[in-house]
């Protein structure tokens, strides 16, 4: 008997220290199953004698039932505090606002100079670059503005302190030294937008000390004015998302163009509000032209056997169109509530797939 009271005391032992579902499955198993302990004694039975057989089959029976209702009240436990755990550890605090909105948001031009890539993407052109200071030959002489030349009066150039040779270094007053610079580092077919920060001393309502361009520059043996035109009405066309677009094509002068046009766009405006498309005012939006052979010439290459047209266009200009932006000093204020009214919502990057803006 006392070896029965001593089985009792470790069944029940193992049941306490099963730690989960499989140990306790594996002492019901060792204890109750087909070969376990306590199905083992039953069939010892029935070697007893009659009285014996009657009262260790009562204790056995008793044992089975004892070790059974105790892996119950185990397995009883096991769930609980598997409930306990999930309760404490998967609490949601539903007290906790909804996920914030990104704060941050995209400033016009950024907006619009992504939807300028975008578009000129589409067409053929490739991304160039340049410096913002830059040399006097870059933004003048290799551009065909000479020394005593009046444009260069007309660009309120910044210049920097001179050197020691007692050259001066300029802030860019322009993207178009990039026509140069593409011309050196490539070769023809050239096809390339430059878009980058332009720097001139002016500020009022449609000028600011530092503002937006986009250079467009395409070189190679046949390109002519009807390319340039068609060019410039497909990106109007798709920038300002419109079936048609009317634009005026205005005979002009720029050293570096022969011959030269600038670009005008119907607006309407009311009340500080802008409107594209419709009404009495046209608002200058580019310079264009064909290249000028002496500027082929000074980006190296031979201006008999090679032409093309270059644009330059103001981006903060078109976003002012684009998104009824009345004043163009606001764009560079960084006041908040402007930001927060005219910017665009980041992480939405155009694309013409998605309509852009
Ligand atoms: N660089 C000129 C400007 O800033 C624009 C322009 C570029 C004109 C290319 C013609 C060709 O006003």
């Amino acid at each position: 008997m006392s070896d029965l009271n001593e089985l009792e005391t470790s069944l029940l032992a193992s049941v306490q220290d099963a730690a989960d579902d499989a140990a306790l499955e594996a002492v019901r198993v060792s204890a109750l199953g087909k070969k376990g302990t306590i199905s083992g004694r039953m069939k010892d039975l029935g070697k007893m004698g009659p009285e014996d057989r009657k009262s260790a089959g009562q204790a056995l029976n008793a044992l089975k039932d004892k070790v059974a209702s105790a892996i119950q009240a185990r397995q009883q436990d096991l769930r609980e505090a598997e409930l306990e755990n999930r309760l404490a550890t998967e609490f949601v605090d539903v007290t906790l606002p909804a996920a914030p909105e990104a704060a941050g948001s995209v400033h016009p031009v950024s907006q619009v100079w992504e939807e300028v890539v975008q578009i000129f993407g589409d067409l053929g052109f490739a991304v160039a670059e340049g410096p913002h200071i830059e040399t006097d030959w870059y933004n003048f002489g290799a551009l065909n503005i000479p020394d005593e030349h009046p444009a260069r009066q007309e660009h309120d150039t910044f210049y920097l302190n001179p050197g020691e040779d007692g050259s001066r270094m300029v802030l860019r007053t322009h993207t178009s030294p990039v026509q140069i610079r593409s011309m050196e580092a490539m070769e023809p077919p050239i096809r390339i937008i430059a878009p980058g920060r332009t720097f001139r001393s002016d500020w009022d309502k449609t000028h600011t000390p530092m503002f937006h361009q986009i250079e467009g520059l395409v070189i190679d043996e046949h390109t002519h004015m009807g390319h340039l035109k068609w060019c410039l009405e497909e990106f109007c066309k798709a920038f300002f998302e419109v079936e048609t677009v009317e634009m005026r094509f205005r005979a002009s002068h720029f050293p570096f163009t022969e011959p030269s046009m600038e670009v005008d766009i119907r607006y309407h405006e009311e009340d500080g509000k802008l409107t594209f498309g419709i009404g009495e005012n046209w608002m200058e939006i580019l310079g264009s032209g064909m290249v000028h052979p002496n500027v082929i010439r000074a980006g190296g290459l031979d201006p008999d056997k090679y032409q093309g047209f270059a644009f330059g266009m103001g981006l903060d200009r078109i976003a002012t169109l684009k998104y009824g932006i009345p004043d163009l000093r606001g764009y560079f204020d960084g006041d908040l509530r402007w930001l927060k009214h005219y910017g665009f919502r980041a992480l939405q990057v155009p694309t013409l797939a998605g309509g852009l803006s």
